[in-house]
């Protein structure tokens, strides 16, 4: 490593740190409102889903422009309940290798057969172009992740899909009321799911969301949601009990009254450190498309090793002495989690590649901007003593 004699020490080497206390990675607590609506179910006494999930629905699906929207118990079983309502046993189902596992373990679970897509290396969503070329005539389906909260290019996806007559599942579990082109995630594509886990942007503890424009599948949906069941005691196909209940219904419709206000500061925060990160060399920011207004779940930033010397996990061990903590999503590309090793068929490049050179630096509502700006001040210090 060569410091160049105007960097300043590091805190990792004993310079003084950039904060003095470490900057929270992200902002989780509840209100006094959201613990008042989570009681008032409590003392109601009602806590099956009922009248606060079905408030849930029709407000999410309405803020993020979609027909219908149908609460359920996690964004696990939103994409179970999707895929049972658009894919068969047996159908090859387009996923990228780059997101989380659930995109494509619930593929499996549906016994189809994930085939993983590799992903573009500046904005970390789906090639569509690499996608095409692994379509094969049982290939029914295309399952796509609004990675870190940025929708995919939806244009190239949907034309992708008419062409080869593909049902489109988007996975916006990071992407509450993001936007493209000024229309919210559930105008496009078959179906949309959300998770509510506690470390969302909405998040209720454990909770989801499925959306979709199509009366067909929203009534398949609420069917398997429900054990199939058509009229009480009576079963017209085989189905789960993913249901939600009231309690977390409360809670989601309480803190969706702030969403927009939070996703709009994410946005502020996010602008600022894209002005910063542009000015470092060595370390790249997201490339976000025009017309998209992501909903920055995460900001991942990616490592240059041809600029800086040492490594991604050095270069985060000396921000988080800085008191700037970071987090890998992901520490490894789908293909080579050991759950899919019989189903991979190659290590897309560019997804192999990412594992070792994203982090995602702290990213929420609460950030002031002096925070945002230090965030960025922290970024620079330790680039500049790695530059090579
Ligand atoms: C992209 C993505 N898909 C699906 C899920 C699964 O959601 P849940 O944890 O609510 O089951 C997550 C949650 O981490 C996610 O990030």
């Amino acid at each position: 490593m060569t410091s160049s004699a105007t960097t300043q020490p590091l805190a990792i080497d004993g310079g003084s740190p950039v904060f003095k206390k470490t900057v929270p990675f992200m902002s989780l607590g509840l209100t006094r409102e959201d613990i008042a609506a989570a009681n008032e179910v409590l003392e109601s006494g009602m806590l099956r889903a009922a009248s606060k999930c079905a408030a849930l629905e029709e407000r999410f699906a309405a803020q993020t422009d979609a027909a219908h929207g149908l609460t359920c118990a996690n964004g696990t079983c939103a994409l179970q309940l999707a895929y049972g309502a658009t894919i068969k046993p047996g159908d090859d189902v387009l996923v990228p290798a780059w997101t989380y596992i659930a995109t494509a373990s619930m593929i499996v679970a549906a016994g189809a057969n994930p085939v993983f897509c590799d992903v573009h290396e500046d904005t970390y969503q789906i090639d569509v172009a690499d996608a095409e070329k692994r379509i094969t005539p049982k290939t029914t389906a295309i399952a796509c992740t609004h990675l870190y909260g940025t929708p995919v290019d939806i244009d190239a996806v949907q034309a992708l899909a008419k062409k080869h007559n593909l049902k489109v599942i988007y996975d916006a579990a990071q992407a509450h009321l993001a936007t493209s082109k000024g229309k919210g995630l559930g105008a496009f594509g078959d179906v949309v799911t959300y998770s509510f886990y506690a470390t969302k942007n909405l998040g209720t503890g454990e909770g989801g969301m499925v959306t979709t424009n199509d009366d067909e599948i929203a009534k398949t949906i609420g069917m398997l949601r429900s054990h199939g069941e058509t009229d009480k005691y009576l079963h017209e196909s085989i189905g789960f009990n993913y249901r939600m209940n009231d309690i977390t219904g409360a809670i989601g419709l309480s803190k969706l009254d702030r969403l927009e206000d939070q996703t709009n500061r994410r946005r502020e925060v996010a602008n600022r450190f894209h002005a910063i990160i542009d000015t470092i060399d060595g370390i790249e920011r997201p490339t976000i498309a025009e017309g998209l207004e992501p909903a920055w779940h995460l900001y991942t930033c990616r490592f240059d090793p041809g600029v800086l010397s040492g490594t991604r996990d050095e270069f985060c061990a000396a921000l988080k002495a800085e008191g700037v903590p970071t987090a890998v999503h992901y520490p490894k590309p789908l293909t080579t989690q050991p759950a899919f090793k019989d189903v991979v068929t190659d290590h897309p490049p560019v997804s192999t590649m990412l594992c070792e050179r994203v982090f995602c630096i702290p990213i929420h509502h609460d950030l002031s901007d002096e925070q945002a700006d230090k965030i960025g001040e922290a970024i620079r210090k330790v680039a500049d003593a790695k530059r090579t």
